[in-house]
C-alpha cells in the first residue's frame, strides 16, 4: 500500500452528490477535504459584503484580500471570513443566484486557485509528511484539469439530469414531488450551464475516471469511487 500523501480529485455538477461523496471518501481514508465550491462561495458573500458585484476590479481586489479560512475536516469542514463562521450564509439562495458571476471572473479563479494549490500542497507535500498527513480530497469544477491535474486519482461524477434535480430538490426542498423538482430546474440548470461557460466538467478529460451516480445510492457511489482510489494507488 502508498503510504505517501495522496491527492485525489472529483470534479462534477451540481446535485451530482460530489460534495457528500468527497466527504465520505476523505472520511473513510483519514485524508483531509477540501470543498472549493465553497471558497467561490465565500469570495461571493465576500464580494457582495465589501465591494460593486458589478465591478470586476473591485471584486478581483476584494477576494485578493479576502480574510477566508477553510476547515480541512471531512466530519466538520468549516468556512471562516474574518473569524465568522459562513458555512451557513454561504448556502443561502441570494449566494447560490450570485456565484456564477464571481466564479466567472478569470483573475478570481486564478487567486483561488493559487489558495487552493497551497492548501493541496500544505496536505501533500514534505510538511504533510512530516506531519504524519495522509493527503486531501479536493472537489469542484476544475479539480481535475485546471488545479490539480498531476492528483493521484482524477474522478468525474457524473448523474442524470434526472437524478440530479430529484436530489438537488430534496436538499432544498426536502421533497422531490414534480412542483419541488420543477422549482429547482430552473437553479440548477441555469447554474451548470453559466459554470460550463468557464470550466470544463461535463465531460471527462484524458486520464480522468468517470464515475455515473445516476443509478447508485449513497453508498453505492462512495464505493464506487473508493474502488477507483483503490485501483489506481493501492489504498484501501
Ligand atoms: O459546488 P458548488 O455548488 O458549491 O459550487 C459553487 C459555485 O462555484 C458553482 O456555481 C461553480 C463554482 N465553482 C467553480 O467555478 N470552480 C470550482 N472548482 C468549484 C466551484
Amino acid at each position: 500500500p502508498v503510504t505517501s500523501p495522496v491527492v485525489i480529485a472529483i470534479d462534477g455538477p451540481s446535485g451530482s452528490g460530489k460534495s457528500s461523496v468527497s466527504k465520505a471518501v476523505a472520511a473513510r481514508l483519514g485524508l483531509a477535504y477540501l470543498d472549493t465550491g465553497a471558497m467561490y462561495r465565500a469570495a461571493t458573500v465576500w464580494s457582495m459584503e465589501t465591494a460593486d458585484l458589478a465591478d470586476a476590479a473591485a471584486v478581483t481586489a476584494a477576494v485578493g484580500v479576502m480574510p477566508l479560512v477553510m476547515g480541512l475536516d471531512p466530519e466538520a469542514p468549516g468556512v471562516e471570513l474574518d473569524g465568522r463562521d459562513v458555512a451557513e450564509v454561504i448556502r443561502t439562495t441570494e449566494v447560490t443566484t450570485n456565484v456564477s458571476k464571481v466564479a466567472s471572473n478569470l483573475d478570481v479563479r486564478a487567486e483561488l486557485k493559487r489558495l487552493q494549490r497551497a492548501i493541496i500542497d500544505q496536505e501533500s507535500g514534505p510538511a504533510a509528511v512530516q506531519s504524519g498527513g495522509r493527503g486531501i480530497v479536493a472537489e469542484g469544477r476544475d479539480i481535475t484539469t485546471v488545479v490539480a491535474p498531476d492528483a493521484d486519482v482524477r474522478v468525474l461524477l457524473i448523474a442524470s439530469e434526472e437524478a440530479r434535480l430529484r436530489r438537488r430538490s430534496l436538499e432544498v426542498h426536502g421533497a422531490a414531488d414534480a412542483s419541488a423538482v420543477e422549482a429547482t430546474k430552473d437553479q440548477v440548470l441555469r447554474r451548470d450551464q453559466d459554470d460550463a461557460k468557464v470550466t470544463q466538467f461535463l465531460v471527462a478529460a484524458d486520464g480522468v475516471v468517470t464515475v455515473d451516480s445516476s443509478d447508485l445510492d449513497f453508498e453505492q457511489t462512495v464505493d464506487a469511487v473508493l474502488a477507483v482510489v483503490a485501483q489506481v494507488t493501492g489504498r484501501e
